[in-house]
């Protein structure tokens, strides 16, 4: 992580109000991507960590019993729980909780997490999806800046000042050695994908057999 968790969530407190007007076209399809990918069922709680403004957790929220968002930044969230008001929706709560920390132990069937993982470093990432793992989900969806190919600096898609995104294979290979399987990969951009990964059969079976 380039810069702390509390230099992170200052920055975001700063542009919340503005966060949802500066929105380019490769966010916006990988949010898309990471929406429908995650397709929760009408029992299934999400979990969507670093969910901002609320973008997936708001647009899941209708689809699932319940939606759980997990972020740093109070004023992101301000702007999500205004926006689940005005939406009516009442099966959604944000709540402070870092991405190795996540500060939730109930149920969750799917983890969601679009365009957040990329301020930590690649070992705190590896970290973040282990403590995903743990929480047993099903599905974990993962939207993000990610490197297709040899890392730009040029390109727009990051500030390397403040950003640290991860190639898809070292993605690919801490989600696989957290138990999961690879059942999607979605190239938005050379530097945007979405990673959808599932709980291994036999990862989900061993749980039910002890
Ligand atoms: C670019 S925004 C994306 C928000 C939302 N997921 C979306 O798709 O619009 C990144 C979010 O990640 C949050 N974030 C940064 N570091 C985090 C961490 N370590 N744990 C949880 N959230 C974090 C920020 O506060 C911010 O709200």
């Amino acid at each position: 992580m380039k810069k702390s968790v509390e230099e992170h969530a200052a920055r975001f407190d700063e542009k919340a109000s503005e966060y949802d007007d500066s929105k380019h076209e490769e966010y916006l399809a990988c949010a898309n991507l990471v929406i429908e990918h995650a397709a929760p069922g009408p029992d299934d709680v999400v979990l969507d960590l670093g969910t901002g403004t609320g973008a997936i957790a708001l647009a899941l929220a209708p689809d699932a019993a319940r939606v759980v968002g997990r972020d740093i930044s109070d004023g992101m969230m301000s702007e999500a729980r205004a926006k689940a008001d005005d939406e009516g929706l009442e099966n959604v709560e944000f709540a402070y909780g870092t991405f190795r920390e996540p500060e939730y132990d109930g149920d969750v069937d799917v983890v969601t997490s679009n365009f957040a993982m990329h301020h930590l470093s690649d070992e705190e990432k590896r970290e973040a999806i282990d403590v995903v793992a743990a929480l047993g989900p099903r599905r974990f969806v993962l939207g993000d800046v990610m490197f297709f190919g040899e890392p730009d600096p040029d390109e727009p898609f990051y500030s390397p000042e403040v950003d640290d995104p991860a190639t898809v294979g070292v993605l690919a290979d801490a989600l696989t050695d957290a138990g999961f399987s690879l059942t999607a990969v979605e190239r938005v951009h050379e530097q945007v994908g979405v990673l959808v990964a599932e709980r291994a059969p036999d990862a989900t079976e061993s749980g039910d057999d002890e």
